[in-house]
């Protein structure tokens, strides 16, 4: 396999850094097969503890179903604005937070602990390996459908327990992410919870740490802690 090319690293870095969530910007205009098949494909082809591969992904374009999660989504919206701060009650309430019946396909994907086991080479000690190896597959999904100009949002504001009956999971199954897939009018440049002022993204220089915990200076580190300062994304948008 060869390097790639100056070319080809930009595609990859332009995919990463022009992602985003999609709730809005849904168009009503069918995926093609095979685009889909190859967003699925790059899915599938995501690391995953000891080769484990404990994915599945449930493809609903049924409207019946989707209004049925679309419910629980807003049963679950109202619950958890009662974590939310008084003040912020109201804007948390009127954020878009889902595109369940706007965007073309719905997909749940689930994790399946039982698959190639019980033993897994490395999730003995951090079971948890499992549903991180499925979140790899949801970023691989987030990418390759960005790169085919498909948008993707997450929904998580859902009761799983709801989920599992909706779409008749195996009482082993744990769905992981439910996804809303579609053409879009446009990516966004920000995130949208930061153009709507919710949170801001932070500095990378804040979020990088050198040899332990918290240790924001390092003689040893000069070089990269002068780079994380500067503004490294902005040549591939
Ligand atoms: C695990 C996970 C769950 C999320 N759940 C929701 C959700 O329920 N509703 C929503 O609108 N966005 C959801 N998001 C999207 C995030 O809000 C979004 O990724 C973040 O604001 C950054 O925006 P960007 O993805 O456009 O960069 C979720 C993202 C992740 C990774």
């Amino acid at each position: 396999m060869s390097d790639f090319s100056n070319q080809e690293k930009s595609g990859l870095y332009k995919a990463i850094y022009t992602r985003r969530d999609v709730r809005s910007h849904f168009v009503p205009k069918p995926i093609d097969d095979e685009v889909l098949a190859r967003i699925l494909n790059a899915a599938h082809h995501a690391p995953s503890v000891g080769f484990s591969q404990p994915w599945n992904f449930i493809l609903i374009r049924d409207p019946k179903t989707k209004s049925l999660v679309k419910e629980s989504f807003e049963q679950e919206k109202i619950r958890s604005s009662e974590q939310v701060d008084e003040q912020k009650k109201e804007k948390y309430l009127s954020l878009k937070l889902q595109g369940i019946m706007e965007s073309d396909i719905n997909i749940c994907i689930t994790y399946d602990p039982s698959r190639f086991g019980p033993f897994v080479i490395g999730r003995s000690s951090i079971p948890e390996t499992g549903i991180y190896s499925v979140c790899c597959a949801v970023q691989n999904l987030w990418l390759a459908a960005r790169s085919e100009q498909i948008g993707v949002g997450w929904v998580s504001i859902l009761s799983n327990e709801a989920l599992k009956q909706i779409l008749g999971l195996p009482e082993h199954i744990v769905p992981v992410a439910y996804l809303c897939l579609g053409h879009v009018n446009e990516f966004a440049e920000k995130p949208d919870l930061e153009t709507a002022n919710w949170l801001p993204r932070l500095e990378l220089k804040d979020v990088v740490y050198f040899e332990t915990w918290g240790q924001t200076h390092s003689p040893a580190w000069n070089k990269i802690h002068d780079l994380v300062r500067t503004n490294l994304d902005y040549a591939f948008k």
